[in-house]
């Protein structure tokens, strides 16, 4: 099954509205798109990532407890980015492929990394911007 056949709403729960999700056979390569007023550590799944609509930031936790951010928008043409899996970040416009560890290119077109935005972890609680 194709991660983008399988579409849902309503799987993160508390604070999270979300807007859809995006998943595939393995947890860890799940990413979801979500407008959230606060996410927990336990929302992220390790290897894949959140990506939240305002402020535009994909949130990874390419290693349990380790969660970075970055701006959703592609430096290439500006497009948002659109799924994390494998510690992968996927741009849908033109296929540029971004570390979710240091938000590297991977793959082009891009050929400059996503920037890093703030985050912090405080217990579970994760605050970014
Ligand atoms: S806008 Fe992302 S690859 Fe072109």
């Amino acid at each position: 099954m194709n991660r983008r056949d399988v579409l849902k709403a309503g799987a993160v729960t508390g604070a999270l509205a979300v807007v859809g999700i995006s998943a595939s056979s393995c947890a860890e390569e799940t990413a979801v798109t979500t407008s959230a007023e606060s996410i927990t550590v336990t929302d992220i799944p390790i290897g894949g990532g959140v990506i939240v609509s305002e402020p535009p930031v994909v949130l990874t936790q390419p290693t349990a407890g380790d969660v970075k951010a970055f701006t959703s928008i592609c430096p290439h043409q500006g497009c948002k980015v659109s799924e994390v899996s494998n510690n992968e970040i996927y741009c849908p416009c033109h296929g540029s492929k971004f570390s979710a560890l240091d938000g590297s290119v991977i793959q082009g077109p891009a050929t400059e990394g996503l920037a890093a935005a703030a985050v912090a972890v405080d217990g579970t609680k994760v605050s970014f911007g």
